[in-house]
């Protein structure tokens, strides 16, 4: 399966994937990486690994929608069937919702459907929530409310910081999302109404 990684930063996430689809984790080859900042080290590391790497930028664009349109072309150029957002700073159009129906995942640090948006970390920690995690989920056009997929809890400690917790919680991101990835390529993965069923045999 063509995959495709969208992502606005540092990309330990997108280097998660790469790592699974090396070493067969994920039956599916990354075949662009797309980001929206010329600067991101995500686009770095697919380069590192000879990954198609594509910066679009959006202040080429008039708005949102003429930006997605642009993205979604790129696309179905590459036959691309499930687009992967690690760190994607940006809220989708309904137009890129819609051609790619619950083939858009997106990782959140933070049991969703607690903080969502920006600053999930920081949030929990100012709610002293004992427990936070993060969230694996289809993207549909709201901020973090499509279905969910996959959820892992971690521990919050009173000595946490934002970048102890966040560490924590990459580390189960890390091994969290190649998993759900794996699952929608091998059909694993059932919608139910707005539930997504999780076939484990
Ligand atoms: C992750 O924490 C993810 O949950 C959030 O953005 C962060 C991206 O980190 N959506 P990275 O760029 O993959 O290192």
């Amino acid at each position: 399966m063509h995959l495709a990684v969208l992502a606005s930063g540092y990309g330990s996430n997108l280097q998660a994937i790469i790592n699974a689809v090396q070493s067969r984790e994920i039956d599916g080859r990354v075949v662009v990486v797309i980001s929206d900042q010329s600067d991101a080290f995500a686009l770095q590391r697919a380069r590192n690994k000879g990954i198609e790497a594509l910066f679009i930028d959006p202040s080429l664009f008039s708005g949102r929608e003429a930006y997605d349109r642009e993205i979604v072309s790129q696309l179905q150029r590459r036959e691309v069937e499930l687009v992967i957002l690690a760190g994607f700073m940006r809220l989708l159009s309904s137009h890129f919702v819609k051609e790619f129906k619950y083939r858009i995942m997106n990782i959140h640090p933070s049991l969703l459907p607690a903080f969502p948006g920006l600053d999930g970390v920081k949030q929990a920690l100012a709610y002293s929530v004992k427990v936070s995690g993060c969230t694996v989920h289809f993207v549909d056009e709201g901020l973090d409310t499509g279905p969910i997929i996959l959820q892992e809890a971690v521990n919050v400690y009173d000595s946490d910081t934002e970048d102890s917790l966040l560490l924590r919680i990459h580390t189960v991101e890390h091994r969290l999302y190649p998993r759900a990835v794996q699952l929608l390529i091998k059909g694993k993965l059932k919608m139910d109404g707005r539930r997504c069923l999780v076939d484990e045999s």
